[in-house]
């Protein structure tokens, strides 16, 4: 369909899991896309994978705390295929689990860092990249966590994504009228490297209880929130801004 034909788009965290399927899917949607995460090795051969489909990609290794990466990542865009259209913001850690009293501030620092003034640096350089196409999509990977539920532990995460969501309010309101869309995709549990039931430490139980929260009594797949990324990266949703989107297979809803 190349329902992203001509595109040029910027995804973040694309070394594993939810960034590196919605990567393979915007090429194959025929966007030229610029790739980052810190593992030079996992984006070199997602860059490979995706050329040999016929694709256009090109990699950025860089920490997503620093500014210097938001902004070569544009700058990157701009150089090797003309723009910014698409930037899918997914970079994120779980980061330390434990009650309140017993996290540092640092721990803090560190998760709030990588999920939420990334998003903000990420914006910072984005924006300017867009307006001066006439418009463009930015989305985040926020989560259920800390919206629509709360667990014990995920106090850092949790706030981390809700403030994604502030910002994505605010960035809609700020850029609308300049065509700019900008919304957050809220995944159920994916089965991802990041997951909690890929923890070293992960039971059956775990596994079970995970699945069970789910009113489609599963986890995603990780192909599953990037075809949702795509709908909210091409003109399909062209009228959809300022959203918390949900991916989540119901976890927001059940009680049983
Ligand atoms: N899996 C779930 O159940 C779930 C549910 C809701 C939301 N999410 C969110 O979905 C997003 C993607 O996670 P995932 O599940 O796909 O996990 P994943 O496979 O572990 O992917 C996380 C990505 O973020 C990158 N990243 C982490 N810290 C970074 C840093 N400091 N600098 C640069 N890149 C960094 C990683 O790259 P490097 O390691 O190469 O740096 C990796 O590519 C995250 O924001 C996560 O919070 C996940």
């Amino acid at each position: 369909m190349d329902v992203l034909a001509g595109k040029v788009a910027i995804i973040t965290g694309a070394s594993s899991g939810i960034g590196r399927a919605t990567a393979k899917l915007f090429a194959r949607e025929g966007a030229c896309v610029v790739v980052s995460g810190r593992r030079q090795a996992e984006l070199d051969a997602l860059v490979s994978e995706i050329e040999a489909e016929g694709g256009y990609a090109t990699a950025v290794a860089g920490d997503i705390k620093g500014e210097e990466i938001a902004k070569a990542l544009v700058d990157t865009a701009i150089d090797q295929f003309g723009g910014l259209d698409v930037a899918f913001n997914n970079a994120g850690v779980l980061g330390e689990t434990k009650p309140i009293t017993e996290m540092s501030l640092d721990e803090w620092h560190e998760t709030l860092d990588t999920n939420l003034a990334s998003a903000f640096l990420g914006a910072k350089y984005q924006v300017p990249a867009m307006l001066a196409r006439g418009g463009g999509s930015l989305i985040f990977t926020s989560s259920f966590v800390g919206y629509t539920a709360g667990f014990p532990g995920m106090a850092a995460y949790a706030a981390s994504k809700a403030g994604q969501i502030g910002l994505v309010k605010a960035l809609a309101a700020e850029y609308g009228a300049s065509g700019i869309r900008v919304n957050a995709v809220l995944p159920g549990g994916t089965d991802t490297p990041a997951s909690i039931t890929n923890a070293p430490d992960a039971t059956p139980e775990v596994q079970a209880f995970v699945e069970r929260i789910h009113a489609l009594k599963r986890m995603a797949s990780p192909e599953e929130i990037a075809r949702s990324v795509l709908h909210l990266a091409s003109d399909a949703s062209s009228f959809i801004t300022g959203t918390a989107f949900f991916v989540d297979g119901g976890v927001s809803i059940t009680r049983t």
